[in-house]
């Protein structure tokens, strides 16, 4: 996106185009006097600056932007049918917005906190949004869950400080985060930029094909800089010196031409596969196995292009999980379904009805065509073509080809639990986590988590909590309680 017109010549005007004559003094009743409602210059300004400010996304406030391209590089049309897949060696522009979740906009960007990987791909069939973490899975696996945990991620209401109480008592009391938070205090819970740490969608999502045949899939964006953490304590340094340190990581390699780059892989599972799967393939606080779906390397993305202004690239940059385009689908997964609400909802909120024109958020390698009009902000574009369809002036039509392919249902409504499969519970994956480590990475996993459980205010908060972990590793929740234990003497 280039500058609209230049701005550096010419006189200084108001906002209707009138010189403004003096920039530095207001207009004054006398020379010593109050100053005049008339001065349309001064009231213009401040009205101006005032609403500046849009609300800040209220969760993932803190984001840097850039633009790159996706390059396919293996055949996987057995697998969907998505154009911009179709070919080995095919490009297409991305915009891709990083992020910490908990901190406001005016936080630090070096936390112990996930990184989003909000990626939008600018296809010919639309935009695809791709709206994931740095980490494979989530603290929660039901969309109803997610205020409720990110109130206590953010300020007490009463504190006005983020509280290790709220933080520990909510995950105490919902196990199925045991795996989430292991991964958290684990060594990629704080990256060292955001060029070094992976991107994954997180959910299963569908894939279809020409054919009609479906596939679950997972994708992976595996950094090519290599993985690079930081330790609790060179974060909190970090993030006093420097708390834009990701941002400006992220604009300065992309200056210098050091594009950063990832290697995209997906796996796979047939739909027929699903019902048995030893792990529900739609619990988003599980992986799947390398051993069981073995990750396809399927493209390569580079990121190679700066914003130019921040606040119209990046604040007002929307991604929806929602988006889709032909041959890719939501899953049955009920953080994704509730996911599918609540992006559309923010972006209205947030930047307004007519976000989606704007230069980042439009298709750039398509259209939008429909009877959708008007509105704040509304810039005109569809002139005085029919608002209106079916139409005889040559409006667009609908295509019947559905983008995903149907579910086969039965039973019951209702406030179902996720069904568990052979090998589901809350810790199976947590323990495996932990026993993965080396023994040098579970102590500082183990110091990392003490440190902050160790800060409640409550025994049983800490004793639930640390139960979590012992019903994953025996010797795990050992360690743990005396490492805690010995911090609250
Ligand atoms: C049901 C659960 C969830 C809800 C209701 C939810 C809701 C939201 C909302 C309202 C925003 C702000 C959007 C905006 O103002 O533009 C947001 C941002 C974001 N969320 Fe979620 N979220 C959920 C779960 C997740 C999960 C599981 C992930 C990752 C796997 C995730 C990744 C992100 C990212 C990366 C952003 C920032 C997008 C951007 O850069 O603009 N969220 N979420």
């Amino acid at each position: 996106m280039s500058a609209q017109f230049d701005n550096t010549a010419g006189p200084l005007t108001t906002e209707s185009g009138a010189p403004v004559s003096n920039n530095n003094q207001s207009e004054a009743a006398g020379a010593g006097g109050p100053l005049l409602i008339q001065d349309q210059v001064l009231l213009e300004k401040l009205a101006h600056f005032n609403r500046e400010r849009i609300p800040e996304r209220v969760v993932h406030a803190r984001g840097s932007g850039a633009y790159g391209t996706f390059t396919v590089t293996a055949d996987v049309t057995k697998y969907t049918k998505a154009k911009f897949l179709s070919q080995v060696g095919k490009e297409t522009e991305t915009f891709l917005r990083f992020s910490t979740v908990a901190d406001s906009l005016g936080g630090a960007d070096a936390r112990r906190d996930p990184r989003g990987w909000a990626l939008k791909f600018y296809t010919e069939e639309g935009n695809y949004d791709l709206v994931g973490n740095n980490t494979p899975v989530f603290f929660i696996r039901d969309a109803i869950k997610f205020p409720d945990f990110i109130h206590t991620q953010k300020r007490d209401p009463y504190t006005g400080s983020q509280e290790a109480d709220n933080v520990w008592d909510f995950w105490g009391l919902s196990p199925e985060s045991t795996h989430q938070v292991t991964w958290l205090f684990g060594d990629r819970g704080i990256p060292a930029s955001y060029r070094h740490m992976n991107g994954y969608g997180s959910h299963t999502f569908q894939w279809v094909n020409e054919a009609g045949e479906q596939f679950w899939v997972k994708y992976h964006f595996k950094t090519d800089q290599g993985i690079k953490n930081l330790t609790q304590d060179e974060a909190n340094k970090l993030a006093g010196e420097d708390p834009d340190s990701h941002q400006r990581d992220l604009r300065e390699a992309i200056e210098r031409g050091d594009y950063p780059t990832w290697t995209v892989q997906v796996q796979i599972m047939p739909a027929a596969e699903a019902a048995t799967y030893r792990f529900n393939p739609f619990d988003l606080t599980k992986v799947w196995p390398h051993a069981d779906y073995p990750p396809i390397e399927i493209g390569k993305l580079e990121l190679n292009r700066n914003p130019e202004n921040i606040f119209a690239e990046v604040e007002q940059s929307i991604f929806s999980p929602a988006h889709f385009v032909p041959g890719i689908g939501p899953s049955p997964d009920k953080m994704l379904q509730g996911r599918l609400f609540a992006y559309g909802d923010a972006h209205r909120y947030r930047v307004g009805i007519n976000a989606d024109h704007l230069p980042v958020n439009r298709p750039h390698a398509t259209e939008a065509r429909n009877g959708n009009r008007d509105g704040q902000g509304y810039d005109g574009r569809h002139g005085g073509q029919k608002n209106y369809e079916p139409n005889s002036f040559g409006g667009p039509n609908e295509t019947g080809q559905a983008l995903w392919a149907p579910l086969q249902l039965n039973g019951q409504t209702g406030e179902w639990e996720t069904p568990k499969h052979a090998q589901d519970d809350d810790f199976v994956q947590a323990g495996d986590l932990y026993r993965l480590m080396s023994e040098d990475e579970q102590s500082r996993l183990i110091a990392n988590l003490a440190g902050f459980i160790a800060k409640v205010s409550r025994d049983d908060i800490a004793e639930r909590a640390i139960a979590n972990f012992a019903k994953a590793d025996e010797q795990f929740g050992k360690r743990l309680a005396t490492a805690v234990s010995e911090l609250r003497r």
